[in-house]
């Protein structure tokens, strides 16, 4: 597709096919070098580890057009760093953090005719992952792993954008399990959660809000994003083993600081949804967006928030933050790194 046909303000969260992925392979013991192919598929043995196994990890960050055309990559290193964690959690070779960052810079820079521009309120989204490549039948780690990174430009996760969603609980479904993979970013907890999200679309939800699976007490994960809600004067998200630790979760709590808000992270009780003045769901792709009703299913009872406009701190938070990896507001935690593009 040419960039000029893209409608950038209509974007959705999909795959659009861009120029160039970046890769690299670890074999015979070591890291090789980072190549660029126009290639959109991968030859795989039919035994590879990843297929039947599950060895597959990812993760997803963003790239910002800013109004000065210069081109932000929002904590890149964090994203590294967990991407090393999910590989270590599944037996896989962790990426060194200084290819990883290297091959960020590449594939942002290969593509950069889709970055798209600023005011769009689109992103280009970068897109890594790892499989396990060697064939394997026996269950045991692979030898030898490839590491992907593809980019494509997105518009909003949820259709309303910014607008508040729906969500719903239900203690049919569990994301992950107590002493499992949740705290990790590996395709097999996606896959696990398919069945609960198509029910939640189905009626009519955007995610599944689950408890945590061990006592079905406590407030857990938010679909694919993170869940914190607002009670007076502070910010309160969950403390949990099963959570995704979200980067983009870490920064709202720096920057509620910064607003004088206090921070909380701690189990959530389920029946402190009714103190909560706000609540809302963070993640790269879902940035920062209220939660306007969350549905009990279960117990046929609601939460309701308001699906009008999301509150004052969720909004001042969704603009302090964007305006950062926009380039609008000082960067005074060196979040972003300014890729050049030539
Ligand atoms: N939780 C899950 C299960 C996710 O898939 C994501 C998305 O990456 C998040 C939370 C949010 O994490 P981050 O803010 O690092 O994107
Ligand atoms: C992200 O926020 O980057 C995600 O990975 C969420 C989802 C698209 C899996």
């Amino acid at each position: 597709m040419k960039e000029t046909e893209i409608e950038w303000g209509k974007l959705p969260f999909g795959y659009v096919k861009t120029d160039w992925n970046v890769r690299c392979e670890f074999k015979d013991g070591k890291w090789g070098e980072i190549t660029a192919t126009q290639d959109e598929y991968i030859p795989l043995h039919i035994a590879a580890s990843c297929l039947h196994y599950g060895q597959e990890a990812f993760e997803g960050l963003k790239a910002f057009r800013g109004k000065d055309g210069k081109v932000r990559v929002f904590r890149m290193d964090e994203n590294a760093k967990r991407f090393r964690s999910s590989a270590e959690g599944i037996s896989m070779e962790p990426l060194p953090i200084e290819k990883f960052e290297e091959m960020v810079r590449m594939v942002v820079k290969l593509n950069k005719r889709f970055i798209p521009p600023y005011g769009s309120g689109a992103s280009l989204y970068i897109r890594p992952l790892e499989i396990g490549t060697s064939a394997q039948v026996g269950v045991s780690p692979s030898k030898d792993y490839m590491v992907i990174m593809f980019a494509t430009p997105v518009g909003p996760y949820f259709k309303g954008g910014f607008k508040p969603t729906k969500v719903c609980i239900s203690r049919e479904y569990d994301r992950v399990a107590p002493k499992g993979t949740g705290a990790i970013k590996i395709g097999g907890n996606y896959a696990a959660s398919l069945n609960a999200g198509q029910k939640a679309h189905e009626l009519g939800y955007s995610v599944m809000l689950y408890l945590d699976p061990k006592e079905n007490k406590y407030l857990d994960e938010c679909g694919a994003a993170n869940f914190f809600g607002v009670k007076g004067n502070t910010y309160v998200t969950p403390n949990s083993r099963t959570v995704l630790p979200s980067i983009t979760n870490k920064s709202l709590r720096t920057l509620a600081e910064d607003l004088g808000l206090k921070v909380e992270q701690r189990e959530i009780p389920y029946e402190e949804l009714s103190e909560f003045s706000e609540t809302g769901t963070c993640g790269t792709a879902a940035v920062c967006t209220g939660i306007g009703q969350i549905d009990d299913l279960d117990k046929g009872t609601s939460f309701v928030y308001g699906m009008e406009e999301a509150g004052p701190v969720t909004t001042k938070l969704y603009h302090a933050l964007q305006d950062i990896q926009y380039g609008d507001a000082p960067d005074n935690h060196g979040w972003c790194e300014i890729i050049e593009l030539d």
